[in-house]
């Protein structure tokens, strides 16, 4: 690890947040892991043995108000112990599932909020202090936790693989922009991995069901509809979901390595759905479909 560097991470009050806050911790970073409830900040501080290296911050990534905090605290922390903020890792983020008929338009904007424009606006936040961090020695680095999602769309999960695809769209960009100040961007596009993720997936798209009724759509499409959502709940179920630790890897290759891909994809669904963009859409239709649903 770059002496004296500290590393921001949004989303730590479980899945692949806490377990990379976790692990870069044993790197020897100093580790910013934000979570939105006290009681998840005090539960991540036990994990982590009361380590002091360990900075928890309370931060819904879709406010202003407490990203505008977090950079003053961070500000001062890193001042304190004369450190650089080399990373930011753009995590925190949920799924809404729903066909598109009867997505709720509101659940389609709030995804849109916590997965595109927070990211935007955190990065924003914390640019200048990445930008003060990068040394001809060790870029700084930016990650966005994306999804093959975001490469690869299917029955019911447009809204979330459509904010994963935005996000990915952002990063490229961000990538090409921000070269210049020797600030690096990588992407990484997990497949099913064993998180709270599919449980919250799984309770989103039960919750976007229960607000439609029989006057959105004629009473046979809306059962056609449920049979739909049915098969997306087993599917959701059954998909095999690989530990949290390939993605800690990825993270740490991000981060430390001297020439950091730009896309990481982690497990093996997500390679799979890789190579099913290969064929023509008729066919990963089909294939996609038979994944899930
Ligand atoms: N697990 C998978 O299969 C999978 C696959 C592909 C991509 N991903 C991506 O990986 C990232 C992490 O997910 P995970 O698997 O670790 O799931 P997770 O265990 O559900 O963790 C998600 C984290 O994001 C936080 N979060 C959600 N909305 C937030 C907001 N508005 N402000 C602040 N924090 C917010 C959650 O905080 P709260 O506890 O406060 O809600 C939680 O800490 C997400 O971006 C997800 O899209 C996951």
């Amino acid at each position: 690890v770059p002496r004296k560097t500290a590393v921001l991470i949004t989303g730590c009050s479980s899945g692949i947040g806490e377990a990379a806050a976790l692990r870069l911790l044993k790197c020897g970073f100093l580790v910013f892991a934000t979570v939105r409830r006290a009681e998840d900040a005090e539960a991540l501080k036990v994990k982590a043995g009361k380590n002091n290296q360990l900075h928890v911050l309370l931060l819904d990534v879709t406010r202003d108000d407490q990203i505008k905090a977090a950079v003053e605290a961070v500000n001062q922390r890193l001042s304190q112990d004369g450190r650089k903020l080399l990373a930011l890792i753009n995590n925190a983020g949920y799924a809404e599932f729903s066909a598109v008929e009867i997505l709720p338009l509101p659940s389609l904007r709030k995804q849109f909020e916590a997965n595109v424009y927070a990211p935007v606006n955190v990065t924003r936040a914390f640019l200048p202090l990445l930008r003060s961090a990068a040394s001809p020695s060790h870029s700084a680095r930016l990650l966005f936790v994306s999804s093959i999602g975001g490469r690869i769309a299917f029955s019911g999960n447009a809204a979330y693989s459509s904010s994963k695809f935005a996000v990915e769209a952002i990063a490229d960009a961000f990538r090409m922009e921000l070269k210049r100040w020797n600030i690096h961007v990588s992407i990484l596009e997990p497949g099913a991995i064993g998180t709270s993720f599919n449980t919250r997936t799984a309770n989103q798209l039960s919750a976007n069901w229960d607000t439609v009724t029989a006057s959105d759509v004629e009473p046979a499409v809306l059962q056609s509809y449920e049979r739909s959502k049915n098969a997306l709940l087993r599917s959701i179920d059954r998909v095999p979901q690989e530990n949290v630790s390939i993605c800690v890897d990825a993270i740490e290759h991000a981060l430390l390595d001297s020439h950091p891909q730009a896309r990481m994809l982690a497990g093996w669904t997500s390679f799979i759905l890789y190579l099913v963009l290969a064929v023509p859409s008729e066919v990963s239709d089909r294939l996609a479909g038979a994944m899930y649903a």
